[in-house]
């Protein structure tokens, strides 16, 4: 089997990778980088590099699909800058949205399957308990509706599709809740964090392995993904502290008090079921996960070191 996999170069890509290489699943990895010149996208094709594919390009979707000649496309590119998205929400709606539906019409030219990622955050978050996948999406801000979009495109353009709700991703890669919880507590005694938004923490290494056992199912359809149970954004962080040590205090506020130009959803746990059902298991606690992430984080931290 070989996968293309598109935004391969960040947090859930770059775990998604390793856990083709740990199955011996062949993947063609594709990301937004700077070079779109053909020929060197034929040379990155051959040393087996990241080869540059913008998803919101339709020809060199098309292009990369039939030169690889993947089994299936898995696309982790996204635009997931949410307070940014609500001034630049035309690029938010063309990696989210028209992204999505070029793979989708292109998975479905080459009769291949496509996995596609979205969010809680496309539901408003009252319904004061986890939402399942047949729930009333109804985002509160721009880079939910754009998300949202992308799922009805994907959707409608291919018949072969799973589209996988995820929620509070952290894994290697770019910056993440974990990440950034331990650089403000690197310089600060006391740091502030909201309570009253409540989700699920998902991690990267956890997601992946469940990926790559939905798609080899072949039971296209809608599913919600994340590690079991949920806490509040205040929960998390202390929980990252403590593991870590830090002496200072921690602060629950409410998120007005920061005052960011996206509103967020209050409640946005989601209920795992069909998930559970169609692999046959839950993905670990989120504490668990996020512990094996700090020692993944202190492993690499060591390796620079030495
Ligand atoms: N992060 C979260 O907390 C979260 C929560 C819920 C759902 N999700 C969803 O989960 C999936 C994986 O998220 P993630 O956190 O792994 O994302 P990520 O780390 O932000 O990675 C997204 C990747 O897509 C690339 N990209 C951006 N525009 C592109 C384009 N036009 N063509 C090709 N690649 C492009 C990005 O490149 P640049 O970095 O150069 O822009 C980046 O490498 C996404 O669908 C996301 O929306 C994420």
């Amino acid at each position: 089997m070989r996968i293309l996999i598109t935004g391969a170069n960040g947090q859930l890509g770059q775990d998604l990778q390793k856990e083709c290489e740990r199955r011996r699943i062949e993947c063609v990895a594709s990301d937004y980088i700077a070079s779109s010149d053909s020929a060197d996208r034929q040379t990155r094709l051959t040393t087996n590099q990241l080869l540059h594919m913008d998803i919101t390009d339709l020809r060199a979707v098309k292009e990369i699909t039939d030169q690889t000649k993947p089994d299936a496309i898995i696309n982790c590119a996204a635009y997931n800058a949410v307070d940014k998205a609500e001034e630049d929400w035309r690029n938010a709606f063309s990696v989210n949205a028209i992204g999505p539906r070029n793979l989708a019409v292109t998975a479905n030219e080459f009769r291949i399957p496509l996995m596609h990622f979205s969010t809680d955050y496309v539901f408003d978050g009252k319904k004061g308990s986890p939402y399942f996948v047949w729930d009333e999406p109804k985002p509160l801000s721009k880079y939910g509706q754009s998300k949202l979009y992308g799922e009805q495109l994907v959707s409608l353009f291919s018949n072969l599709c799973f589209v996988v709700r995820l929620s509070w991703v952290f894994g290697a890669g770019n910056t993440n809740f974990v990440k950034k919880v331990l650089e403000w507590s690197n310089d600060k005694e006391e740091l502030k964090v909201v309570d009253d938004q409540i989700s699920s923490p998902s991690y990267t290494v956890d997601l992946s392995g469940a990926i790559i056992d939905l798609l080899q199912t072949g039971a296209y359809g809608s599913y919600h993904m994340t590690n079991t149970g949920y806490c509040r954004r205040y929960e998390w962080a202390k929980y990252v502290l403590e593991l870590t040590g830090w002496k200072g205090r921690i602060i629950p506020v409410k998120s007005t008090e920061f005052n960011t130009p996206a509103e967020r959803p209050g409640f946005s746990a989601m209920d795992s079921f069909p998930l559970k059902k169609t692999i046959g298991y839950e993905l670990p606690d989120w504490k668990d996960a996020t512990k094996r992430f700090l020692k993944y984080l202190a492993e690499v931290k060591n390796e620079i070191s030495d």
